[in-house]
């Protein structure tokens, strides 16, 4: 079956089941607690909570949705970037999905899974598992803790004849949502299916919205509870086409054999091709949906993608314009279903930001191919003096930076902390410090409370930073001394007069209420869970402490700042006196540097 059946079985199992079908929506939702639409259930949020479906006019199909719907959704995730390039990871995906708002649930929604899954006239394939929700299977101290055993559905799934031993129990995994800091949420069962080497693949999501979580993690029983489902169309396909990864599929193959019949010196390795195939898919469907590079939000996603895609094209191929003939082939494959797709728009978009990016790193990557053997020393330098980071070092370098790894890398890196360090030894009269942290540096216990207060300072300034200039501000680096706190974060233009008062000023506003600052120890999946912010480029340990700041008596869920971070901190923001931003200036293109003191 090609992906252009599945999607029309998909629609046609749906619509005869008395669905309403509803086109994709944009991947910019309007929900402003998401960045980008991850899942088909995106345009339907409200449908849960607020709005009537029998009376709400949709606006894409100007009339009302009914209590059941089914689509086609386009779909990012930004969590899953790095993972692209293994078998079934992807950026941008198209999602397929079901959807009841106060209608069917459970039995039907199980049944409806299983029929199409493994239905001779659908799909036709063989279940290997599903999976069910289960408390037990939840860490202690997860908010999913107290949700009860998804007994229902282990019945359903008994009743149709499913072997106990392929009902599997889980936990976190298996429940889902909410999408953002609140929403419809509740457990999950989601079902598996071999691909062409054995492997399991989790091919279908089906959610059961029972709850409503809050912004403080409080779940309560949904006003219209329903079903979600989601599922992959490129995984489906490439179960269904017998393949051992999605890049094996017939929506990959096409951009994948232009790779390789453009790649006259065969130096695209299998990874590369998978990451630029994904990557262009991903800059298209953005900019065909407004999306423009910058360095805020949904236009750093873009600029991230683009980049890398850039970085890939020139060290591979010289100025061989790959893009172009890739976005010839994502045009002629997807343009009947995705009207917005634009030659024009997106290859000026892209060439735009392209131009801009070659002159800024064309020297580094110069630097890299003159470069004989790519050691840490060398990989150090490139990252020094041009901004290469490791990644594209290790991954550009090819042969010559067989033998460079992470751990070398970063003992380099510490060795030049150390040379740091001395020099702040030597000034502080070669007594030793008390403190050093590699961010933080105190001689003695006086200077302590000083760096102590700047250290909080600084946490404060980064989440006020990002309230005032929107997400997209990630730390770039920092270095906290007695006299001053040094930040560096990106951003793209200098900050108005108006914009350093804010941030002034929301700093002082947490100093003057007195928030408790605490931290608590977890495991690193936990604490990316919890949406506390972290310095991309660090590499964390499995346990890590998250610093937050919080009204007295309050905990993580409450907290205005929450970090990934090591310590220490003064213990009450109170103790941090007034602050006050010293000098803001720009150090590199997209990098803004603030210096800033307590007084
Ligand atoms: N929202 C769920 C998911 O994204 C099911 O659609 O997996």
């Amino acid at each position: 079956m090609t992906s252009n059946e599945i999607r029309d079985k998909f629609l046609q199992f749906f619509k005869e089941r008395n669905h309403t079908i509803v086109p994709s929506s944009s991947l910019i939702p309007d929900d402003p607690s998401v960045l980008l639409t991850t899942a088909g259930m995106q345009q339907f949020k409200p449908y849960y909570s607020e709005l009537d479906p029998i009376t709400t006019i949709h606006p894409s199909i100007k009339k009302p949705v009914g209590k059941n719907a089914a689509s086609i959704q386009k779909s990012f995730r930004t969590s899953d970037i790095d993972e692209v390039g293994d078998e079934s990871h992807l950026t941008f995906f198209e999602m397929l999905g079901n959807f009841s708002f106060g209608g069917y649930f459970k039995e039907e929604a199980i049944k409806f899974g299983y029929d199409f899954i493994a239905g001779k006239d659908w799909m036709g394939l063989d279940i290997e598992y599903v999976t069910i929700f289960d408390p037990d299977k939840v860490p202690l101290d997860d908010w999913r803790k107290g949700v009860p055993f998804d007994e229902e559905s282990y019945h359903i799934w008994k009743k149709i004849g499913l072997p106990e031993e392929k009902i599997r129990r889980d936990g976190v995994d298996v429940f889902w949502g909410p999408t953002g800091n609140e929403g419809p949420c509740g457990p999950t069962t989601e079902i598996y299916v071999k691909n062409a080497e054995g492997k399991a693949v989790e091919i279908w999501n089906i959610v059961f919205n029972e709850f409503y979580r809050d912004k403080n993690m409080r779940l309560t029983p949904l006003k219209t509870p329903g079903v979600d489902t989601g599922m992959g169309l490129e995984r489906l396909a490439m179960v269904s086409e017998s393949v051992g990864s999605i890049f094996e599929t017939d929506l990959f193959v096409p951009l994948i054999q232009v790779l390789e019949l453009n790649d006259r010196s065969g130096r695209l390795n299998q990874r590369t091709k998978r990451i630029m195939a994904d990557h262009a898919r991903g800059i298209s469907f953005l900019i065909a949906d407004g999306v423009r590079p910058s360095n805020k939000e949904t236009g750093y996603v873009l600029r991230r993608l683009l980049r890398r895609f850039v970085v890939n094209e020139y060290l591979n191929e010289g100025t061989n314009p790959y893009f172009e003939k890739l976005l010839h082939v994502i045009i002629e494959n997807y343009g009947k279903f995705y009207g917005e797709l634009d030659y024009d728009l997106i290859d000026t978009v892209f060439n735009e930001e392209k131009a801009k990016f070659m002159a800024t790193i064309e020297k580094g990557l110069r630097e890299l191919k003159a470069v004989e053997k790519l050691d840490a020393k060398a990989a150090f330098k490139l990252f020094e003096s041009f901004g290469l980071p490791y990644e594209v070092v290790k991954e550009l370098g090819g042969g010559k930076a067989e033998a460079l790894t992470r751990e070398d890398f970063e003992k380099e890196f510490d060795k030049h902390r150390e040379i740091s360090r001395a020099g702040v030894e030597k000034k502080f009269g070669g007594h030793g410090l008390i403190l050093d942290t590699g961010e933080l540096k105190a001689g003695n216990e006086e200077e302590l409370k000083k760096v102590l207060r700047l250290h909080t300072a600084t946490h404060l300034m980064q989440q006020a930073l990002r309230e005032v200039l929107g997400q997209g501000v990630h730390q770039m680096g920092s270095d906290i001394t007695p006299e001053r706190t040094r930040f560096d974060f990106s951003f793209d233009r200098k900050l108005t007069p108006e914009e350093i008062k804010q941030v002034e000023d929301k700093v002082n506003a947490i100093v003057q209420a007195d928030y408790e600052v605490r931290f608590q120890e977890m495991a690193r999946s936990e604490a990316e869970k919890t949406g506390a912010l972290h310095f991309f480029k660090a590499k964390y340990p499995d346990q890590v402490k998250v610093y937050y700041v919080t009204p007295k008596g309050k905990g993580i869920p409450e907290a205005w700042s929450k970090e990934f971070c090591g310590g220490p901190h003064v213990t009450h923001t109170g103790e941090i006196g007034t602050f006050r931003i010293a000098k803001e200036e720009g150090i590199a293109q997209g990098v803004r540097r603030i210096r800033a003191v307590v007084e």
